[in-house]
Order: structure tokens, then sequence, then C-alpha cells
């Protein structure tokens, strides 16, 4: 098939170039939704009287055909094709024959990549969300069933007040709502139609884009056809959730890392989730944990690359934009495969609750003393003091009274606070809250 602006070119593309502007081994991902969305314009076209009712069917007959073709995992076209917009289009014609022509009819390829990528955005926000829930729930279920085992809590890494495990585990399923609730805002912003903006000022014929966005079932429609060719905050937003996303993950794994060291011993991994060493023997390695640590600096990378694209573009389109899918596609392979991986090594945890005790020492109560003879109508600072003295030269705080540590979490059991009945809420909460953006999406 001659190349589509063979009107104004007619020599032909240098093959160099052809294979250096060439997108279709990045962006074949989108072309389902890329049917979709012709189907969806050629509906349009019909029910404008812009295409005739046989001229539509027809385009509609082939695209559903290539629709059930690109579901069941076929790659049904030219695989020279320069994009797999044209490639949809070439096999169409080739299908259809000359009628296929008309289907581009009103639109343009600059807002037919758009939507094709704000279809796309919408179910990897959906299926990241839903990797996020299975962690959550995962962890949840560790949390549960560790209220009572007790370990000591850091700050700088040095032991300061006892928490509950659960409380510990509770915390990255707080951090992870909010990873889901960005991406419920990327959705959001995914949920508008670029349609009908053509190459950027839209088209003299008499297009209904507010059709076409009824048939998308998008929420949206964008006000500015400019905007509309060249947003891509959609995809920053996505890509900033699964970054955020990673960072929580790779903090989640740097404590598993130091958890399982001998040093710590609070965690042991399962034998399916570690790896072993090609020469030393006795080596069991979290090898998963590092890789997720390790990954996160991928979607970092991911966000900042789209950003640096979009830095300084000027309106409208330019073909600089083609360089976003392969930030996005990378980023949602790396954040779902980490969720995934992270889900199934966390549930194969097992607490060593033994282990934790041993940390517990009297040190982790100097606070709750001073907070005693503040009770007592000391000043804080004054008790601090006191308290702080007897810590001055105590190299190896002995270990606190079993009793003592369950009192010091008793007298703590406020919101937010590591007692029982506030660990306990916070279950509950974390079990009600929408880990799905399909549960209010
Ligand atoms: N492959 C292009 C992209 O991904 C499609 C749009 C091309 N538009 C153009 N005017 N050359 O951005």
């Amino acid at each position: 098939m001659p190349d589509l602006w063979s009107g104004r070119l007619p020599g032909g593309l240098d093959p160099e170039v052809r294979r250096f502007s060439s997108s279709l081994d990045v962006d074949w991902r989108l072309a389902a939704y890329d049917i979709r969305g012709s189907l969806a314009h050629v509906a349009m076209l019909q029910a404008t009287g812009i295409l005739t009712e046989r001229e539509a069917h027809s385009i509609t007959d082939g695209l559903a055909t290539l629709l059930d073709e690109v579901m069941g995992g076929a790659a049904p076209w030219n695989p020279e094709a320069e994009d797999v917009h044209s490639a949809v289009e070439e096999e169409l014609t080739r299908r259809v024959g000359p009628v296929a022509g008309k289907l581009h009819t009103g639109r343009s390829r600059n807002d037919q990549v758009a939507l094709d990528l704000h279809l796309y955005v919408r179910d990897a926000t959906r299926a990241t969300a839903a990797e996020v829930g299975r962690l959550a729930r995962a962890l949840l279920t560790q949390a549960d069933a560790h209220q009572e085992v007790v370990l000591p809590g850091y700050t700088h890494m040095q032991r300061a007040q006892p928490v509950p495990l659960a409380q510990h585990l509770l915390a990255y399923v707080f951090m992870l709502s909010r990873d889901r609730e960005r991406l419920w805002q990327a959705y959001q912003s995914a949920d508008r139609s670029p349609l009908g903006a053509g190459a950027l000022a839209g088209s003299t014929l008499p297009l209904d884009p507010e059709r076409s966005r009824q048939e998308l079932g998008l929420a949206h429609l964008y006000e500015n056809s400019l905007d509309a060719v060249s947003d891509r905050d959609f995809l920053l937003d996505y890509l900033a959730a699964a970054a955020q996303c990673m960072l929580h993950l790779s903090r989640l794994a740097e404590e598993l890392v130091l958890w399982s060291t001998r040093e710590f011993g609070f965690v042991h991994i399962d034998d399916g989730w570690a790896t072993g060493s090609s020469m030393m023997p006795q080596k069991k390695n979290p090898d998963v944990a590092e890789l997720i640590r390790g990954r996160s600096a991928r979607t970092l990378a991911d966000f900042v690359g789209l950003a640096t694209v979009m830095k300084g573009l000027p309106l409208s389109y330019n073909r600089d934009l083609q360089e976003d899918k392969a930030y996005v596609f990378h980023a949602a392979d790396t954040v779902m495969a980490a969720l995934s991986a992270m889900s199934g090594l966390v549930a194969h945890l097992t607490f060593d609750a033994a282990a934790m005790a041993k940390g517990l020492t009297t040190e982790l109560l100097a606070t709750d003393e001073a907070e005693a003879l503040v009770r007592d109508g000391l000043p804080f600072r004054e008790a601090h003091a006191r308290i702080g003295v007897r810590f001055r030269d105590l190299q190896d705080p002995p270990a606190a009274d079993r009793a003592a540590i369950h009192a010091s979490l008793h007298a703590r059991d406020r919101k937010m606070g590591p007692g029982p009945n506030s660990v306990r809420d916070q279950i509950a909460k974390a079990r009600r809250l929408p880990w799905d953006i399909g549960e209010i999406g």
C-alpha cells in the first residue's frame, strides 16, 4: 500500500527513514483500542449522514472481524506498516476494498492515537488497581494473623517503641490505599475523548464528537482541539501513580531484605520465593524483594523520561509524542509484575515472633516512663532528662517484662495508635476500602 501521504510525497520513503520512524513494534499493543475507536468513529460518521448505511456496515464488519482476531491474539497486518493505525487501515482495505478509504474521514492519526492511549490507560489503571488490591489483601491477611505479635518499632533504624506487627504491616496497606486513589485519579484524567479534534483544529465536516464519546463510554469530551491532540497529562498521571507505587514496594522490599538477615531474623522467606547462590552452598537470598527494589528505578525513569519528552513541546501534535508509548507500556508491565510478585512473596512469609521479642528491651518503655512522671506533675522536659540519664551508659538494656510491653500497647490504644482496639479498627477500615477502581468507577 502506498504511504498515507503519497499524494503530496509520491517518491516514497527512504527505507532507512521507514525503519527509523516506524512504531509498530511498540504500538501494536494498541490495536484493539484502535479498532474500537474506529468502530465508534464509523458509527458517528453514519449517524451524521457522512457515510451511508451500506458503507458504514462494510467498514464495521471488516473492523469487527479484525477486532475478533486481535482479541484472539493474532496480528493480522503487514509487519512493515509504519504504525498500528496504518497497519489496521491497510488490512481493512485489503479485506473490504476501497470503501475502507472512508474510515479516516474527519479524523487524523493525532486524535486517533490520543484516543487509543486514553482507552489503554483506562484499562491499565483498573488492572494496576486490581493488583494493588491483591497485595493489600495479602498484607491484611498477615496483619490480621499477627495482631498479638510485637516487635520493636524503629526510628533512625534505632529501637524506639514497641508496636504490633499488624500495625507495621498496616502502614503499607494505607500507603497502597493512596496508590489506589492516585490510580483512580489517573483513570479519571484518561476518561476523556479527543476524537473530533482531527489533526489539531477539527474538520469542516459535520462531525458529532459527543456521539463518538458516548459510543466509547468515555465520561468527558475535551473542550479544546489543540489540547485534545497534545495532552499527555493522563499518561504522566499514570506514570506518577506507578512510580509512587513502586517506591512503596521498594520500601517494603528493603524491610523484607533487612528482616530476613540473620542479624534481624524477623521473617523467613518461603524457599520457593528465595534463590540460592551459584558458589556459596549455604546461601538463601531474598532476590524477589531485591529485584522489586531495583526495578522501582525503572518506573521512576519512565515518568522522568516522558516528562522530558513533554518539556518544551510546542502545541499541538509533534512526532516526539510517538515516544510516549514505550514509557507507558514499560511502566505498566513493571508495576503490575512487581505488585504480583510482592503479593506472592508477602502471602508466603513466616514471621518469627521469638526473634522480634528478643528486641523488646526496657529502652522501648523509656518514653512511657517519662510520661508517667508527667502524669505525676513533672514538666515533660524534666521527665525526659531524668529518664534519659538512666540510659546514658546502658550499652545492652535488659529484656522488658512481657506484661509491661502489653501494658504499654494498651496505654497507647487511641486512634492511629498501636493498641489492640486501634489495630482492629484499622484492619476493619482497610477491609472496607474500595480496592478496585471498578468498585467505585
Ligand atoms: N505513530 C504516531 C504516534 O504514535 C501516530 C500519529 C502520527 N501522526 C503524524 N502526524 N505523523 O504518535
